[in-house]
């Protein structure tokens, strides 16, 4: 009898605590305003922006195409100018910006106040990276390879979701650097960083990798990047519509991990169709431990080998690079 497709998922999967915030304070929102906007989409992936839209929860590019109603402020959060300018147009504002985006955000204001110059590692199109060049003002740069720094004093952050490992690498560039006095901020997002962890863990052992997720999400398309540079063989879809049967042999290992902000309704769909239909022999694939089960309503565990764990030591250390290159000090707790 053939071997069947096994189906290993990783844990954590999917929404992350600020992506599950931003969406319930938005559809809170809209129970009690006829309009609800976001500025830019809430999130990146184009299934749920489809359903907030037959919602009533539609996406605006500036703060004035939203006429009425409230305007959410999504989980990256938005430059303080812009913020400025939403409060004073005569709207609700609803500001969703992570938690964990808006402690990187005081501790730039709170560099920049200080006199540091602020380097922000991550990508420089990205709107989280955007919303903290507006904090820091004129003393923000984002950072670039053997960048000459001028500065005396410097600041420096991670964008949420970043890698550790490029962390790592950035830290040891700039500490190349002439410069008096150097302080870094470990502001990587441990949802993120777990997530990536698992993805690390279930890469090594299987034979290739299914990554879940809007094309326009970063961390989405960071995972798959963590699984090719693990080795394996790695397709990134949005849907069970884009897997491919070619892809698949009954005897393979699959992976599957995605993005925090995929939902887990698609993710249920491309392990359903993985399981069911998708062998070219036809052959069913299977679960580690098929028994499928909603642990939240936007993070299932279904019951499978946890190969990488949610636990602490899938975290990242907040104070671990810090501790170990330079001079770290938290401006706040
Ligand atoms: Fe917030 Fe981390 Fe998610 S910064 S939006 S909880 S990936």
């Amino acid at each position: 009898m053939p071997k069947a497709l096994r189906i290993i998922v990783a844990e954590p999967i999917g929404f992350c605590f600020g992506v599950k915030r931003a969406i319930n304070l938005a559809k809170r929102a809209r129970r009690s305003h006829s309009r609800v906007w976001t500025l830019g989409a809430l999130i990146h992936n184009p299934e749920v922006v489809a359903e907030l839209r037959r919602e009533g929860i539609r996406k605006v590019r500036s703060v004035r195409d939203a006429r009425s109603g409230a305007l959410v402020i999504r989980s990256h959060g938005c430059r303080p100018e812009i913020l400025k300018q939403a409060r004073g147009a005569g709207i609700e504002v609803i500001d969703a910006t992570c938690p964990y985006v808006g402690r990187v955000q005081r501790v730039v204001s709170d560099l920049k106040t200080a006199g540091y110059s602020v380097i922000i590692v991550g990508e420089r199109n990205h709107p989280e990276v955007q919303s903290l060049l507006g904090y820091a003002q004129d003393a923000g740069m984002v950072y670039k390879p053997h960048m000459k720094l001028k500065a005396r004093k410097i600041g420096v952050v991670a964008q949420t979701t970043i890698p550790l490992k490029a962390f790592q690498t950035a830290l040891a560039d700039l500490c190349q650097g002439d410069f008096e006095e150097l302080r870094v901020f470990n502001t990587i997002c441990a949802e993120a960083a777990s997530r990536q962890a698992a993805a690390l863990k279930i890469a090594q052992g299987v034979d290739l990798m299914v990554v879940i997720g809007g094309r326009n999400s970063a961390n989405t398309s960071r995972l798959a990047d963590i699984a090719r540079e693990a080795g394996k063989q790695t397709y990134q879809v949005e849907n069970q519509q884009e897997l491919n049967p070619g892809w698949f042999v009954p005897a393979h290992r699959v992976g599957v991990t995605a993005g925090t902000s995929t939902p887990s309704w698609v993710v249920d769909d491309v392990l359903a169709a993985l399981r069911g239909r998708l062998t070219p022999t036809g052959e069913p694939g299977e679960l580690a431990h098929p028994h499928p089960r909603r642990a939240t309503p936007d993070a299932r565990t279904f019951g499978v080998k946890r190969r990488a764990s949610l636990s602490a030591s899938g975290g990242v250390s907040r104070d671990r690079i810090s501790n170990r290159r330079c001079t770290t000090n938290a401006l706040r707790s």
